[in-house]
């Protein structure tokens, strides 16, 4: 379990542990004990641990700002990082193997919603580019290894990508975090002050698209366990990633709504039409899932309302975390 600490990582081993395996099969190390852009340490890592299936979900993430000021790091970091894991797997036996990647390798101006037959269709969004790159690597190095030692190793590597998703883990960081937590931390911090009103950026028309991260970790975990016959049955060899979404998209005015309500801030929203809104609207086209047999369960509502309480658990004096 690559990335077990992040929001995603942590979710899948929720995910396996809820489902019976035994805490001792689940093999993770911090990224102080085996840092995944270091070869020679991955290469050891694999060779001494043997494991037999790998979730890959470490990653370097971030914001657009973060994006925009470190693009060397999100481009280098990535792309070592997926390369070494999936190379040092592929030498030491491994079968199978999940990538996670994100919706931001489709291109921006992609028809909507977004089906996975949208890949390297047009240009990317330029803020995250060396990141939706080094992610597309990432899928097409799975598919690589499939196409050359799939007959011969049995080599089964499948990757997901996942739409915006929230909930326990998530970065409620102040200035860079996604739309979610960054609204749960501003109700919050409203509610408790007494605020009047709360100012929400933009005009709140543009639609987006949010899954719980549970729902991502058992879709992940669904797709892991496939029998291949289905999982080839409904990608190709050169096309072989599958998105995984809630297949509803909301208004980020609506989506302000529901996380006063989550929060229980009965103030006033008030829109500032002047900042910027970004693309009008984001949807994953999840039908490729949807007929292999999954969908999400958790309502928004609902998912927000535990993404709330994981934020109190975080932020409450006798437990807070630098968040
Ligand atoms: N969050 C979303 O909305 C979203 C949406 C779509 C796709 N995804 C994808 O899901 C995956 C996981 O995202 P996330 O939200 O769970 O991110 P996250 O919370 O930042 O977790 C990423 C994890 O990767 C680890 N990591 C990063 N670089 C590493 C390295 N060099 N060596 C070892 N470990 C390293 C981090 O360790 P440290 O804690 O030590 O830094 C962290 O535990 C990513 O591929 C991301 O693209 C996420």
């Amino acid at each position: 379990m690559a990335g077990h600490r992040g929001m995603v990582g942590s979710a899948i081993v929720r995910a396996l542990l809820a489902q019976g395996v035994s805490p001792d099969h689940i093999v993770t190390r911090t990224r102080a004990d085996l840092d995944l852009t270091e070869q020679r340490a991955v290469q050891e890592f694999f060779a001494q641990e043997k494991p037999s299936q790998v979730y890959l979900a470490a990653a370097k993430v971030g914001g657009i700002h973060a994006n925009n000021t470190y693009p060397a790091e999100f481009i280098y970091q990535n792309l070592m990082l997926q390369a070494n894991v999936i190379q040092a797997a592929h030498q030491n036996g491994v079968q199978k193997l999940l990538f996670l990647g994100s919706s931001c390798i489709y291109p921006r101006l992609a028809p909507q919603p977004m089906a996975e037959d949208a890949l390297l269709t047009g240009k990317l969004e330029p803020t995250n580019e060396p990141y939706a790159i080094a992610k597309i690597a990432g899928i097409k190095l799975c598919e690589s290894y499939n196409r050359q030692y799939g007959h011969s190793h049995g080599v089964d590597y499948r990757s997901v990508m996942p739409t915006n998703l929230y909930g326990p883990g998530d970065n409620y960081h102040p200035e860079n975090s996604h739309v979610i937590p960054a609204l749960i931390r501003r109700f919050h911090e409203a509610k408790v002050a007494g605020a009047p009103s709360v100012v929400l950026w933009g005009t709140g028309t543009p639609r987006r698209e949010f899954l719980y991260v549970d729902d991502m970790a058992a879709a992940s975990v669904y797709v892991m366990n496939l029998p291949k016959a289905a999982y080839d049955a409904h990608t190709s060899p050169m096309q072989s990633h599958i998105n995984v979404g809630c297949g509803e998209d909301i208004t980020i005015a609506e989506l302000a709504q529901l996380v006063a309500q989550a929060v229980d801030y009965d103030g006033q929203l008030v829109q500032d039409n002047s900042k910027p809104d970004g693309a009008p609207r984001k949807l994953m086209d999840s039908q490729c899932l949807a007929n292999l047999g999954w969908q999400s369960h958790t309502t928004l509502i609902s998912g927000l309302q535990q993404a709330y309480a994981d934020f109190l658990q975080k932020h409450t004096p006798h437990n807070a975390q630098t968040a």
